[in-house]
């Protein structure tokens, strides 16, 4: 793409539950051209079509020559050979989170981006929720970070476990608030409707001095994503749901006696901030294009991307360990029951 005012072609490669957003929303971008569709369910794909003005390709090679960038919405599993092919199409790739299932896979598609000079951006669309873009503005030097992640259980996701499948998102945005390395991290959790880790915390200390949990679950009965920073003098409450933000700070505190008892009084006032709500995936694709035609740079660089992942996966490594740790706990109890 070289003139400024074309229109990007793009296609959009599996067409599930995530697929139908990306395509619904590319279909109301008028700087955009959404060209068609890949699916290797092509019943699926055409259906999702139908109600647009583009087509379901039979084969990704044909789909990719006409394209000038795409996403990849396929399961993880299949997100290296997918977005790998695409790459060496020569297309800009935006690809679903987790960017791969392992580090070397991420580091090899990063490495092809860059010598091709191609875009590679993962999709983790927490980024353009318009909360967290108007949080970078007002966290300077975060003591304490707790984000909390809560979903019912789905069925669908059966190739992650909740680390890679929802906590991905908050390790990217912690790793992106805090401006300093991670220390040191440690994970547990534990799997209750699937072979995978349904519920998991992670612990994260920065060389700053920042500390973080992360707490996420897809087991919980109630539908909750929140993310609460202390700074200095001020304690700052997000929901990713509603991208609404509350800023509270202490006015003032005395301790009042009376005859009969002393009393803490504390008197504090909530900020509540305004916050631009636009479609966060609408806004992923702007800055996607807008990458693409240099206005501006990516937001986070692929580096950043690869660290989340590795810290995502040795969390879930040590995660694993804990598990047979919870299995042996079980095992006991039972034996204790029997006996
Ligand atoms: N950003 C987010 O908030 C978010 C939310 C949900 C899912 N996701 C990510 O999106 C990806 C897809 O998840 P989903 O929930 O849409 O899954 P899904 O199972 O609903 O859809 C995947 C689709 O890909 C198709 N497919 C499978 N292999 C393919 C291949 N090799 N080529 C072309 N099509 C193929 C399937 O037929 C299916 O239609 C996952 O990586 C997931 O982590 C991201």
């Amino acid at each position: 793409m070289s003139a400024r005012r074309k229109k990007l072609k793009i296609g959009v490669i599996g067409t599930g539950h995530m697929g139908q957003y990306h395509v619904n929303v590319l279909s109301t971008m008028i700087t955009h051209q959404l060209v068609g569709v890949y699916d290797v369910d092509m019943e699926r794909a055409r259906q999702i079509v139908s109600k647009y003005e583009s087509r379901a390709y039979t084969n990704l090679d044909s789909l990719l020559t006409h394209c000038d960038a795409v996403v990849v919405a396929v399961p993880t599993m299949y997100h290296y050979d997918v977005a790998k092919k695409a790459l060496l199409a020569g297309c800009h790739v935006l690809l679903e989170k987790p960017i791969t299932e392992t580090v070397e896979q991420a580091e090899e598609l990063v490495s092809i981006a860059q010598e091709k000079g191609l875009i590679l951006q993962v999709g983790h669309v927490e980024r353009f929720n318009g909360a967290v873009m108007e949080l970078h503005k007002i966290v300077m030097d975060p003591i304490f970070i707790e984000a909390k992640r809560m979903a019912p259980f789905t069925p669908r996701i059966k190739d992650v476990g909740v680390i890679l499948d929802m906590m991905i998102h908050d390790l990217d945005i912690v790793l992106n608030l805090v401006n300093a390395k991670v220390l040191s991290y440690e994970a547990m959790g534990r799997s209750i409707m699937s072979d995978q880790e349904d519920i998991a915390s992670i612990r994260l200390v920065f060389e700053n001095g920042t500390m973080a949990t992360l707490l996420g679950s897809r087991v919980s009965q109630l539908k909750e994503r929140v993310l609460n920073i202390v700074q200095d003098k001020s304690y700052i409450c997000l929901n990713y749901s509603s991208q609404d933000i509350e800023i509270h700070r202490q006015a003032s505190a005395a301790y009042l006696m009376t005859r009969e008892e002393i009393k803490y009084s504390q008197e504090s006032f909530i900020e509540k901030l305004y916050v631009h709500k636009d479609n966060p995936l609408k806004s992923e694709h702007t800055h996607f294009y807008e990458c693409i035609l240099g206005i501006t740079t990516p937001m986070v660089p692929n580096t950043k991307d690869i660290e989340t992942l590795k810290i995502a996966l040795d969390s879930m490594e040590q995660v694993r360990e804990n598990l047979d740790l919870f299995t042996a706990l079980q095992r006991k109890k039972e034996e204790s029951i029997v006996s």
